[in-house]
């Protein structure tokens, strides 16, 4: 059975607009991104072959992998160059400065 809990990432003023932060939660390579007003987590390990995207360029909702250019829109994940490749995304949300990631484990 799968559980589902929010997990403490951050406080929020701790990251500025326009950064990218590498955190490791329940286990997972995250990446941590804040674009003006909205803050976005993905998996840190481009599908490719595992490249931190954190180190990637940001241009708008879309992130270069720093190793080999591949690009991903932060909102859904996607491989722009094939939507069918995603890295994960997570959802999260601010609770009095704090930012919570939405993390699915097994319950054991
Ligand atoms: S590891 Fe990301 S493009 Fe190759």
């Amino acid at each position: 059975m799968s559980e589902v809990t929010w997990v403490y990432a951050l406080k929020e003023t701790e990251l500025a607009d326009g950064e990218k932060k590498a955190l490791l939660i329940s286990g997972q390579k995250i990446a941590l991104i804040k674009k003006g007003n909205e803050l976005f987590a993905i998996s840190n390990k481009c599908v490719h072959m595992e490249c931190p995207l954190s180190k990637g360029e940001l241009e708008n909702y879309v992130i270069k992998c720093p190793c080999h250019d591949w690009r991903f829109d932060i909102r859904s994940g996607e491989f722009l160059d094939a939507k069918e490749l995603k890295v994960p995304v997570y959802e999260l949300k601010v609770s009095d400065g704090n930012i919570y990631l939405k993390m699915e484990g097994e319950n054991k």
